[in-house]
């Protein structure tokens, strides 16, 4: 018997049964869901990235717990902020980062605050650590807010680090200035850790006013702040598994003895991907603008149909990969991905990450703009039947 740490069931929900079905009888759709960066067809400078790749160094093994210094010199350099080689850790992934840090911060039974709606990864990953995440609602009012008497209130005498998201997954907003000062108070008046997850921080579209860029410049933070990031969006190469952990002011620098501690025990980041990280983050400006003018692209297309369909209407996308467009809410999202899949065309339902009501699909804005506009066409054509 596999632990209870693990889901007790693992059966596909109604729209992913549906998509498979449609794969098995070779019916085409559009995908308004996509994620990955290297099945977009973005052009990517692929003689560099091989080269990156081939470094003659990874012909010796180096083990180094918290990652090649080069490779972290090379990150801090990219961040810039006064951050430092000796500020970071290295991981293969966010994913493994999020790990780490709970292993690091609970013991089972502990519990993390964590933002809704957001990427739905946070109660597994937290879960997978014997560790409770509890969700706070962030307020949509005019723009997305953290409420900070949520969180108060979600905390528990367990409770110990709070997760952000900014820019968030999948509602683009970045944090309000405001938001993130009291965000600090808070952790720091009840002792908890600050985990700062931004992956989507180079891809802002249309920023508020008054919003955090980056946690990254916050150099004496009154708890202790982890700020995480890596190559997956930063350079639209997550095949290549490396993530980073940042940490800012004292208290996190202390805990980063026994953090590396944690990682001596793994070792997961290959070789290859340290070695590459200095030249792959050199190209990565250059692999973003591809992508910025797609998403610039496809939002404006988005734009022109939603002008036409007084229906449907979309939040502003503050950064990030994804737009949130509302619908009337005449029955409830998986019935409404259902039906859009029925007509060939893949979207999320929001309830997929937290979004409240039934009102909300997320669409990514990184398909090939051809694919895109035909399938939000598609999409406004079967919602006005609806
Ligand atoms: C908010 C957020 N964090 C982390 C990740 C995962 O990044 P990685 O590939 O580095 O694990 C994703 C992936 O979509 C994400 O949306």
């Amino acid at each position: 018997m596999p632990s209870s740490r693990l889901p007790s069931s693992l059966s596909p929900n109604a729209l992913s049964l549906a998509l498979e079905a449609r794969r098995r009888e070779g019916r085409p759709f559009l995908d308004l869901t996509v994620s990955n960066p290297t099945r977009c067809g973005f052009p990517y400078p692929e003689r560099e990235v091989l080269a990156a790749l081939a470094d003659p160094s990874v012909l010796a093994y180096r083990p180094e717990a918290r990652g090649a210094q080069s490779a972290r010199a090379a990150i801090a350099a990219y961040h810039g902020h006064g951050l430092d080689a000796g500020d970071l850790l290295l991981t293969a992934s966010t994913s493994e980062a999020y790990a780490w840090l709970f292993k690091l911060l609970c013991d089972p039974g502990d519990d993390v605050l964590v933002p809704a709606p957001s990427y739905p990864l946070f109660h597994w990953l937290a879960a997978l650590e014997g560790v409770e995440a509890r969700s706070v609602p962030a307020i949509l009012h005019d723009g997305w807010n953290l409420d900070l008497q949520g969180l108060a209130s979600a905390c528990t005498p367990r409770t110990r680090a709070v997760v952000v998201v900014n820019p968030n997954n999948p509602t683009g907003h970045f944090l309000a200035e405001e938001d993130w000062r009291g965000l600090l108070a808070f952790c720091a008046a009840r002792g908890l850790a600050l985990l700062v997850d931004e992956v989507f921080g180079d891809y802002p579209l249309e920023p508020r006013p008054g919003s955090l860029p980056t946690a990254m410049a916050e150099q004496a933070p009154p708890c202790p702040l982890f700020v995480l990031s890596g190559l997956s969006k930063i350079a639209a190469l997550p095949q290549v598994k490396l993530g980073w952990i940042a940490a800012r002011g004292e208290a996190a620098r202390a805990l980063l003895e026994p953090l590396s501690f944690l990682a001596d025990q793994y070792l997961s980041v290959s070789a290859c991907a340290q070695a590459a990280a200095p030249a792959l983050l050199a190209l990565a400006p250059g692999i973003r603008k591809a992508i910025l003018a797609r998403l610039a692209e496809n939002l404006a297309a988005l734009d022109r149909l939603l002008a036409a369909h007084p229906h449907l209407s979309r939040l502003p996308v503050e950064g990030g990969w994804s737009v949130l467009v509302r619908r009337p809410a005449v029955d409830d999202g998986e019935t409404c991905a259902l039906a859009l899949l029925e007509a060939g065309v893949l979207v999320h339902p929001g309830h997929f990450f937290d979004l409240p009501g039934e009102g909300f699909l997320v669409l990514s804005l990184l398909p090939p703009p051809e694919a895109f506009q035909a399938g939000i066409a598609r999409l406004a054509g079967v919602l006005l039947r609806s």
